[in-house]
């Protein structure tokens, strides 16, 4: 055997993704290399360098949907160029377009390999087996690999573990979907569609997770879900767990000092997971909680089932059990049939709540949704004027709230080097970035840090205590 045919042998693949999206995308980004790690695939930060390149994608909004062929186009030319020059590129499309539209993707995008949804990730590496046995193929016979099934088995049974050493470098915080799916059908949403209907990962499978999360070093586990609330594992006996009582669970775990969730369901905020927050002090004081509308009128047309009186109790029941609890909450405007008044409704609900930080985005069409057959569409230039009043009204309440810390000593867990030399950063727990100057000694624990200013977007400290250099 020649040098350089050992050499090309012991190299290690290199593998890239791209994450579009949500958290839980960066979850399974993080798993798909996982998946892949024991085929030989180690992580590269630079797509030139890549052997396989995934994108893991995300179909919520059209803009989103839309930068998945943009990106395919700029990966046939770098797929040509590596050719030219010997080497190759195999290319996956992962995630929830992949989902929604597998088949599509592989006639408008020849150049992809595989196609497949998140239900597969467990079946990747025998999908990038039968890929790789077509690569030298004529490309009239060369078939994509297409895998969008929901599959009977339980993936997360089936997708190995991170190696410590990977999830130590992945960082002090980490992310753990406990549920998929969501079965709560509003009538602007792909997302039953795409993640299919509700389904909770057993409460054994979430606490061996977690555990190995915390033995390799993570502080902070931030569970995740599309409808997270509605998390009903099953426990040993078969009993049904709901969020609340799997928070307890949690925190029993030794070296487990922050937990948060994401995203809520308001009609899910049941008393046990209200009665968590009152008394784990892991459990962060900063809650999404999505209300979409103000407008009772618009509500029912998204079949949010629930008023903006009911959530608006809700908030201040969830107060009384947590004072300090900041607010986060999705919007949209433009929803179709939204008029000025109802728009209106939705500031008042935004004044009446407080937000500590929101997302808003204009009302996207998404095909297979009710509200793609409804008529009374708004026009484009409404909703983007009504885009920007309400976010500058969001805006105006995170900066007075960012404000309202000035002067507070909080924990803050130290995470990483600021930007500046000789400054560290972390996140405060109501999520707000940071930083402050310290030692790099600081990384890796909780600090009590007075907060003296603000910048834009994050929070100045000091360190309360005198800590070694
Ligand atoms: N158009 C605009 N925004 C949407 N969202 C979900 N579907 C749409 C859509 N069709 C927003 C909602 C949701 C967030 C994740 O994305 O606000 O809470
Ligand atoms: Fe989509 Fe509504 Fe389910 Fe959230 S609760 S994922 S917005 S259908």
């Amino acid at each position: 055997m020649s040098t350089a045919e050992t050499a090309s042998q012991t190299r290690p693949k290199k593998l890239f993704i791209r994450t579009y999206g949500c958290q839980m995308n960066v979850y399974d980004s993080d798993r798909m290399a996982d998946a892949l790690a024991p085929q030989g695939y180690e992580p590269t930060t630079e797509i030139e360098d890549a052997d396989l390149v995934l994108l893991n994608t995300c179909h919520i909004r059209e803009k989103a949907s839309e930068k998945v062929f943009s990106e395919l186009g700029r990966l046939k030319e770098l797929q040509s160029e590596k050719r030219a020059s010997g080497g190759d590129l195999m290319i996956g499309v992962a995630g929830c377009v992949a989902q929604a539209e597998g088949e599509e993707i592989a006639r408008r995008a020849p150049v992809v390999d595989m196609v497949f949804g998140p239900q597969a990730y467990h079946r990747l590496p025998d999908m990038l087996a039968r890929a790789e046995s077509q690569r030298h193929m004529h490309p009239s016979l060369k078939k994509p690999v297409i895998d969008t099934d929901f599959p009977e088995e339980d993936k997360f049974a089936h997708l190995p573990a991170a190696k410590k050493e990977v999830t130590l470098t992945r960082g002090l915080t980490a992310f753990l979907t406990v549920q998929e799916g969501c079965d709560k059908f509003c009538s602007f949403c792909v997302v039953p569609y795409t993640r299919g209907a509700e389904v909770s990962r057993p409460v054994h499978q979430v606490l061996e997770e977690a555990r190995r999360l915390v033995d390799a070093g993570v502080k902070e586990i931030t569970l995740l879900g599309q409808n997270v609330n509605a998390y009903h594992g099953l426990d040993a006996t078969g009993r049904p767990v709901g969020l609340g009582e799997l928070a307890y669970l949690l925190a029993e775990i030794s070296g487990l000092e922050r937990l948060r969730y994401t995203t809520s369901h308001p009609r899910d905020m049941d008393d046990a997971l209200i009665a968590a927050h009152r008394d784990l002090p892991l459990l962060m004081p900063y809650l999404h909680l999505p209300v979409q509308s103000g407008s009772d009128r618009i509500l029912k047309a998204m079949n949010r089932k629930h008023t903006s009186a009911e959530y608006l109790a809700l908030i201040d029941k969830i107060k009384a059990a947590r004072p300090d609890m900041a607010l986060s909450g999705d919007f949209i405007v433009g929803f179709p049939g939204e008029n000025d008044q109802d728009f209106e409704d939705t500031l008042s609900i935004i004044r009446e709540t407080g937000y500590a930080s929101a997302y808003s985005f204009k009302y996207s069409t998404r095909p297979g949704t009710p509200g793609a057959s409804l008529g009374d569409q708004v026009a484009e230039e409404v909703k983007t004027e009504r885009l920007y009043r309400l976010q500058e009204l969001v805006n105006a309440q995170t900066t007075a709230f960012h404000a309202s810390c000035v002067g507070k000593t909080m924990p803050v867990l130290i995470e990483r080097v600021g930007r500046m030399q000789g400054q560290v950063g972390g996140r405060s727990p109501y999520l707000q970035a940071v930083h402050l100057d310290g030692p790099t000694s600081l990384i890796g624990a909780i600090h009590q840090v007075e907060i003296i200013g603000t910048s834009t977007n994050s929070l100045v400290g000091r360190l309360k205590q005198a800590v070694a250099a």
